[in-house]
């Protein structure tokens, strides 16, 4: 490794430690919680934190009633939407909403200002198709509301003129309201005051203060850290509220290291989606990791709702449920109504920028919404069938004698594997597109041999390109004006694997395209058929840059400010990535591109993982939740590195995350550099059997795998499940995580705790029956039932009591003898179970005989306290897996211990 490299892994390793990161005390609009409602202000202000942003100001709006009014009176429809202005009280600056009808029950709503300074930023490239609308029929209920109806007429969209609020109502019943805590926030594009005040001099005109307090106030201005954020016309948020009535159950909006329901945000906790390089993230956090849905779904019996908001700039989210109220008085008549008052949550949207742009998915079945959330953005491709085997990485297999004794040593333990991995060394100085002269002089060789034996290999392509004239793809992209740029029009650098470095402009289509042509075999040299490809790094990871990414003011094709699209920015290297191979094989093939980052629709490009975990059990424990919530916001191929990337997992945690593992989507092993070196047959023969067998069981399943993306990729249902979009009418169901369907025949319930011996699982559906997948064992449903789980042969206790066989003895004189056997981890245990008891008895055991042991031990011995080891005979039968030891004299009342080896 180089040393520019290694002193960038410090960099990256310190990040959670050194407050590289926002916390939502340090986004200014978010602080703006803390000013209006918990009167927070001042200690703020003492602790000297100057930093204001859009989330202070979007909060603002809480505290105050709707400032908006739709004027129904300018109500226009056109052949694809219902439009009308809705007007700020205040400032009298209008917006234009406009209402569509899309087919399959999905409604959308755009707001944006109607004569903006300068164009506002809508995402492109995100929905698939441009979405068929379907007419809306509207008739008007008063003066003051107007109603949209699809042509079926059992959805509706009543619009309340003032304030402004929009209802949903499916079959009578108001399932969502828009805007009815009056949170619609817009703020409009301004002239800087200096070039305003010139201006309006010059015409003789007053001028208005509040934007001066505004730039006073450092709106315009963001600081953090040594980094300042200039808004060239000031601050542009948006925000709006959405209100779920009878929802308490809320999923989504990936990713968070977080629980798979969505929590209440209480206390300045809100959900932030800002794609961040956060090394070693922490858990049961909201703050942004390295990809952004922002797409939710809510759940209760009979109905799911999915909210899509289509801004690709630095998004919050908070979710405020209020349980059902059991009764509440109403205020009619003398006689006081005891009236029932439904559970609802609240979700606000607020965007540092662009538009609104909000997807209302109707369902009402959770396999509805998925279909309606594939309907805009896309299914998950189809993976090449080699991907949903087992992957091996690890930063870095050194070189071409490396991966040879790693890929021969799979062949020895007889493990299954499909794809070898080469990170960043591999290349010469991390210059993509090149191969490292000494480690792998020779890439078609290596590759031939993998071929060989039908395996891949996949290499890593960050979207950073090192500043070195003598690099061809940077002189290229360079030539044609194809990085990223600063604000003052020159290439943007910035620090990452290999030192300074440009970043490629994905976000333009030239520019994909040109990307694409790098993985042409002419181009890339060494490179052969069965090399696919790895994103990293494309939140983007910038090291010095505001908490380690690009800064917000970047310039993109366009014209547009990376902070318009920063979270799109990875979505668009997968798609180029993913592009360039399909176009190497002419169109043949199918690729797979794995990447870090990501934004909706990314599922279209390939797979994604959860990136830098550690090595612990709640980092195991978390990946299913985790996965669980990418699954339904349509990234069905997803994973966690398997043993953790970061620390040396003990063994039983490696096979542990080999077993769970085996039961995810994309399943990778990875580790980072400076671990110790963990392939699996590192931890003695008993754990490289465990995890042989795990990978064997995925490797059974294969097929059925294979099958459940194919229906992922037509029919947008996903691969696992969290339970209750399988049984939608349980509530118990509903805030399961720790276990999930495997499509919709098999229930996955990974063991995440140390020296488990059982768990118990939850077996939703009163009319369903489920079977053991491997003792065969019958359970009916609607149960929880404790199944044993010992590392590998299975867990057995019983006790032994014995007295004098007639006398009071063993009551007055304590004159017997209790004995506690117990099998675990191949270790028969005889021991004292109640150390009252005594009982001097020459009754040995003779004959030991263990069902259910897959494998022929290699040795059996016993073990006294005295330290004697003595080797046992054994028979045993491998057609009924049964171990006989016979001629035995240990003593019953004696503390021995049989190992099986
Ligand atoms: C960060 C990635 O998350 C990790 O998986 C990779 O090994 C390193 N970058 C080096 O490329």
């Amino acid at each position: 490794m180089e040393t520019a490299g290694k002193e960038e892994i410090s960099v990256e390793d310190e990040a959670v430690d050194k407050n590289v990161f926002k916390d939502c005390s340090k986004i200014a609009f978010y602080r703006y919680i803390y000013r209006m409602n918990f009167q927070e202000w001042d200690y703020w202000v003492k602790v000297c934190i100057c930093v204001l942003h859009i989330c202070r100001r979007q909060k603002q709006q809480r505290s105050r009633k709707s400032i908006y009014q739709a004027l129904l009176e300018s109500v226009t429809t056109g052949k694809e939407s219902t439009r009308f202005q809705v007007v700020n009280k205040a400032t009298k600056v209008s917006l234009l909403a406009e209402i569509y009808g899309i087919e399959g029950n999905i409604f959308r709503l755009k707001i944006n200002e109607e004569t903006p300074l300068k164009p506002r930023y809508e995402v492109p490239d995100v929905l698939t198709n441009k979405p068929s609308t379907v007419r809306l029929v509207s008739g008007s209920g008063d003066t003051g509301s107007l109603i949209l109806a699809d042509g079926k007429g059992d959805l509706k969209c009543h619009i309340t003129a003032n304030p402004f609020k929009v209802d949903l109502v499916s079959e009578e019943e108001v399932v969502m309201s828009i805007n009815s805590l009056g949170q619609l926030y817009f703020e409009h594009l301004q002239i800087p005051l200096k070039q305003r005040v010139t201006k309006e001099n010059e015409e003789g005109a007053s001028v208005d203060t509040s934007q001066e307090n505004q730039e006073d106030l450092g709106l315009w201005e963001e600081k953090f850290g040594k980094f300042v954020d200039v808004k060239v016309n000031g601050p542009a948020s948006v925000g709006l509220d959405f209100s779920l009535h009878g929802f308490e159950h809320l999923y989504g909006i990936p990713q968070h290291a977080e629980s798979h329901q969505l929590k209440n945000t209480g206390n300045g906790d809100a959900y932030r989606l800002y794609n961040l390089d956060v090394y070693g993230y922490k858990i049961h956090d909201k703050m942004g990791i390295y990809g952004s849905v922002p797409y939710l779904l809510a759940h209760k019996p009979g109905r799911t709702l999915g909210i899509f908001w289509l801004n690709a700039s630095e998004t919050l989210v908070e979710v405020n449920t209020e349980p059902a109220a059991k009764y509440t008085l109403t205020q009619m008549g003398p006689v006081a109504a005891k009236q029932k008052v439904r559970s609802r949550t609240d979700v606000r949207w607020m965007s540092e920028s662009g538009i609104i742009d909000v997807f209302l998915l109707t369902g009402p079945m959770p396999s509805d919404v998925f279909k309606q959330y594939s309907y805009l953005t896309g299914t998950q491709a189809m993976p090449p069938l080699f991907s949903l085997g087992y992957h091996q990485c690890r930063w870095n297999y050194e070189n071409e004698q490396d991966v040879k004794a790693v890929d021969a040593g799979f062949d020895e333990h007889n493990i299954p594997y499909d794809v070898m991995w080469l990170d960043i060394e591999h290349t010469e100085g991390k210059r993509y597109f090149t191969w490292d002269k000494k480690r792998f002089p020779n890439p078609k060789r290596l590759q031939e041999l993998l071929r060989s034996k039908k395996r891949k290999l996949v290499v890593i392509s960050d979207p950073h390109i090192k500043v070195d004239p003598d690099y061809s793809v940077y002189t290229k992209a360079k030539g044609q004006g194809f990085f990223v740029k600063n604000h003052e029009g020159g290439d943007f650098e910035g620090v990452c694997w290999p030192g300074l470095s440009s970043y490629l402009d994905f976000t333009s289509p030239k520019v994909r395209e040109w990307y694409s042509g790098l993985f042409a075999f002419s181009a890339y040299q060494g490179s052969t058929d069965i090399l696919h490809i790895w994103n990293d790094m494309n939140e983007p990871s910038v090291f010095r840059g505001p908490e380690l990414t690009m800064q917000k003011s970047a310039i993109h094709h366009g014209n547009w400010e990376h902070r318009e699209l920063h979270n799109i920015y990875g979505f668009y290297q997968q798609m180029a990535t993913a592009e360039g191979l399909i176009q190497r094989s002419k169109g043949k093939e199918r690729p797979f591109v794995l990447t870090r980052s990501f934004f909706a629709g990314s599922q279209k490009y390939g797979a994604v993982w959860t990136g830098d975990n550690t090595a612990e059990w709640s980092y195991l424990k978390i990946s299913i939740p985790m996965l669980l919530t990418l699954s339904i916001t349509g990234i069905s191929f997803c994973g966690a590195d398997v043993g953790g990337f970061i620390g040396n997992p003990e063994a039983e945690l490696l096979v542990r995350w080999y077993q769970a593992g085996a039961y995810q989507p994309f399943f990778r092993g990875h580790a980072t550099m400076n671990t110790k070196r963990r392939e699996p047959w590192l931890f003695g023969e008993r754990h490289t059997q465990l995890i042989r067998e795990a990978v064997k069981e995925r490797y059974t399943l294969l097929p059925y795998w294979y099958s459940l993306f194919y229906r992922a990729h037509v029919a947008a249902e996903p691969v696992v499940r969290p339970l209750w979009t399988e049984f939608p009418n349980e509530l118990e169901t509903f805030g399961v995580e720790d276990e999930y369907m495997l499509g919709s025949a098999l229930l996955v319930h990974p063991v995440t705790e140390p020296k488990a011996t059982t768990v118990d699982v939850f077996l939703p559906g009163s009319n369903e029956v489920w079977y053991g997948s491997k003792t065969f064992a019958y359970w009916e449903g609607a149960r929880t039932v404790k199944i044993p789980v010992a590392l590998d042969t299975g867990s057995a206790m019983g006790e032994f009591y014995l007295d004098d066989g007639h006398s009071f003895q063993y009551l007055h004189q304590k004159q017997f003898l209790h004995r506690k056997f117990s099998f675990c981890s191949d270790v028969l245990m005889n021991s004292c179970a109640d150390e009252k008891g005594h009982y001097p008895s020459k009754h040995v055991v003779e004959k030991i005989f263990i069902l259910g042991l897959k494998k022929q031990p290699s040795a059996v011995t016993t073990h006294s306290p005295d330290g004697k080891d003595q080797p046992v005979a054994f028979t045993y039968c491998a057609k009924t897996s049964t171990l006989s030891l016979e001629k035995l004299s240990l003593n019953i009342g004696a503390d021995w211990e049989v190992h099986i080896k």
